[in-house]
C-alpha cells in the first residue's frame, strides 16, 4: 500500500490509519510538542511502502510519546559552576579523574570505579566488592541528572565529587591532606593556577592538619572530625573553598561524557524525516519490545525523557538481601541533603541571589514515599554497565526483565508503588523488550577526549 500525494485533512480517517501512514502521520499531527522540520514530507516518503518496514503499528500518543525520547536535548547550563564550560577548567577535570594522586594510597582514581571501557562502572554489583558501598552508576550523560547518587543526596555534580575523594571508603583523602598533596606538586599547582587562579598560600596549607575532614564522613569524635572542628571558620572556608574548585573543574569535565547516537534515536529521526535505512536501525523485535515499553508494560511512567528517566525516586520493591542493612534510599537522601554545606543553598555555589534557582527548593518531599525509594536510572548505554540496581543484584537484562514480570518479595523498608503490576510477559514478549532496551547504546568507542591524557596535566 502506499500513501496518497493529496494532503489529509486534519483528523481525517487517514491520519489514524496506523502503520502505513505513519511517516505522513508524524509529519502532519498538529500537537506535537517536539519541534518538526518545518520543510513538507520528502515527495519520496509518499510512494513508499511503510508497513513493509515498519512492523509494528504505532498509534498517535504513541509516536507523540516516542518522538519526546530522541534526540537528547543539550545538556542544560549549571549556573553553579562557574567553570562549567571553561575549556581550560574541563581539561584540569579530565585530569584529576584519573589521577591516583588523589586517593589515601595513590592507587585509585575516578576511573578506578567509573571505567570508560566498562560504561563508566566497574562492573561489580557493589563498588570495588565492598558490600558497603552500592553499584556504581554510569557516567554517561551524568549532567542531564537532577540529583546525583541512588539516593539524591547531591543537587550539583560537583557538591557530589567531593564525596568519593573524602570518603573512608573510596578514595579517602581528607580534605587538607588532598590539598596538601595536590598543591605541594609543582605541576598540578602549575595546572590549576593556569586556568582557575591562585592556589592556597604554600606556608598556611603547610601549618594545617593534614588528617582534618569535616564529621559528616564518619563519626564526629574521630581524630579527623576534631582536627577539622579545631580550624577557625575562616581556614575552613579557604580549605573547602580549593577543594570545591577541584570538584567543580571533575564536575566539568563529567559535563563532557556524553553518549553517541544510539540505534533507537537513528530509527525516530527516521520517523521525522521518513527515511527508511533511519527506520531500519530498529529490528522488529526492537520495535515491537518499544511498543510494549510505551504501552502495556508502562516502563514509561519512569522511565521517561531523552535519558529515559524522570529524575525521581520510586520503590519499586526489590527484596532485601541477606547481606544487606536496612537502606531508607530517597529518605535519608534528603536529610543528607538538607544537612549538606554544600548543597544549592550553601555559601560554594556560584548561583548567587534572589534569582538563584536552588534545586533544594524543588525538593519533592515524598513522605512515605521516599522510604525505600532509590533514583530511576537513566536506560542509555545499559549493555556495557552491568549489573544492575543499586545493589547490583540483577547481573543481566534478562533478570531485569524476569523481576519486572513477576514482582517478586516485599521490600524490606516501605511499600512497592502501586503502579507497578507484574507484566505477565510471554518470552518473546520480554526478548523484545531487552532488544529495544539494547537500542538504546551507541556502543561505540570512548572518545579520545574522555579518555586519561597522557601526560595528565598537559592543559595544552
Ligand atoms: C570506590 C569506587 C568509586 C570511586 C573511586 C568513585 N566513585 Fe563515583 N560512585 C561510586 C558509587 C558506588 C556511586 C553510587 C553511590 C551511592 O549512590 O551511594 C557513585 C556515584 C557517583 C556519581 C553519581 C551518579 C548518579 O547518576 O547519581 C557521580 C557523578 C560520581 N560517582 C562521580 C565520581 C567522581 C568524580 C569520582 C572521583 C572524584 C568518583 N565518582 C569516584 C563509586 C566510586
Ligand atoms: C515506578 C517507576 C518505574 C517503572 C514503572 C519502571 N521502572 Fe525501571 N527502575 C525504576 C527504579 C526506581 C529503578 C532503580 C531501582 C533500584 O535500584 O532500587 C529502576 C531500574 C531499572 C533498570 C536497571 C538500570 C540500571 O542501570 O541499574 C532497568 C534496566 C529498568 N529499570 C528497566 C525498566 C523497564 C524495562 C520497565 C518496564 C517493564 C521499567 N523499568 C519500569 C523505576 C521504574
Amino acid at each position: 500500500m502506499s500513501l496518497p500525494s493529496a494532503e489529509p485533512a486534519r483528523g481525517s480517517p487517514l491520519l489514524l490509519a496506523g502503520a502505513c501512514a505513519l511517516a505522513l502521520l508524524i509529519l502532519l499531527w498538529p500537537s506535537e510538542p517536539s519541534p518538526l522540520p518545518a520543510s513538507p514530507a520528502p515527495s519520496h516518503v509518499q510512494s513508499i511502502d511503510m508497513a513493509e518496514r515498519l512492523p509494528v503499528s504505532f498509534g498517535p500518543d504513541e509516536i507523540r510519546t516516542i518522538l519526546r525520547l530522541s534526540p537528547p536535548e543539550p545538556i542544560p547550563e549549571d549556573p553553579s559552576n562557574r567553570f562549567a564550560s571553561s575549556a581550560g577548567v574541563i581539561r584540569l577535570g579530565r585530569a584529576l579523574f584519573y589521577d591516583p594522586l588523589l586517593s589515601r594510597g595513590r592507587k585509585m582514581s575516578c576511573a578506578t570505579c567509573h571505567d570508560p571501557a566498562q560504561g563508566w562502572t566497574d562492573g561489580r554489583a557493589s563498588a570495588l566488592d565492598d558490600p558497603q558501598l552500592k553499584n556504581t552508576p554510569s557516567l554517561w550523560n551524568v549532567a542531564r541528572r537532577r540529583w546525583l547518587f541512588w539516593d539524591g543526596r547531591s543537587d550539583s555534580l560537583w557538591a557530589q565529587a567531593v564525596h568519593p575523594l573524602e570518603s573512608p571508603r573510596e578514595m579517602d583523602l581528607p580534605r587538607v591532606g588532598l590539598l596538601q598533596r595536590f598543591f605541594g606538586d609543582g605541576t598540578r599547582r602549575a595546572a590549576y593556577e593556569r586556568v582557575v587562579g591562585a592556589g592556597p598560600d604554600p606556608a598556611w596549607l603547610a601549618k594545617l592538619p593534614t588528617r582534618a575532614r569535616p564529621a559528616s564522613h564518619g563519626d564526629p569524635k574521630s581524630p579527623e572530625s576534631r582536627a577539622w572542628a579545631g580550624l577557625s571558620g575562616e581556614d575552613q572556608a579557604e580549605i573547602t573553598r580549593h577543594l570545591v574548585n577541584l570538584a567543580k573543574a571533575l564536575a566539568a569535565f563529567e559535563r563532557e561524557i556524553l553518549s553517541g547516537q544510539a540505534p533507537f534515536d537513528v530509527f525516530v529521526r527516521g520517523l521525522r524525516s521518513g527515511a527508511l535505512d533511519d527506520l531500519a536501525a530498529l529490528s522488529p523485535s526492537a520495535q515491537r519490545g518499544l511498543k510494549l515499553f510505551v504501552g502495556q508494560a508502562g516502563c514509561i511512567k519512569c522511565h521517561f525523557g531523552p535519558d529515559f528517566s524522570n529524575g525521581e525516586f520510586h520503590n519499586i520493591g526489590l527484596a532485601s538481601l541477606p547481606s544487606q542493612e536496612l537502606d531508607r534510599g530517597r529518605e535519608r537522601g534528603i536529610e543528607r541533603l538538607l544537612a549538606d554545606p554544600l548543597n544549592s543553598k550553601g555559601t560554594y555555589t556560584d548561583h548567587q541571589g534572589p534569582k538563584a534557582t536552588l534545586r533544594v527548593d524543588r525538593l519533592v518531599r515524598g513522605g512515605r514515599e521516599s522510604l525505600g525509594a532509590f533514583k530511576t536510572p537513566s536506560l542509555r548505554e545499559l549493555t556495557t554497565s552491568a549489573p544492575y540496581m543499586h545493589d547490583g543484584r540483577f547481573a543481566s537484562l534478562g533478570e531485569v526483565l524476569a523481576f519486572y514480570n513477576v514482582l517478586p518479595g516485599k521490600p524490606p523498608v516501605g511499600h512497592r508503588e502501586e503502579s507497578l503490576q507484574p507484566l505477565n510477559l510471554s518470552p518473546a514478549e520480554l526478548e523484545d523488550l531487552e532488544a529495544f532496551l539494547r537500542s538504546l547504546s551507541a556502543d561505540g568507542p570512548v572518545p579520545s577526549n574522555l579518555q586519561a591524557p597522557t601526560p595528565l596535566y598537559q592543559l595544552d
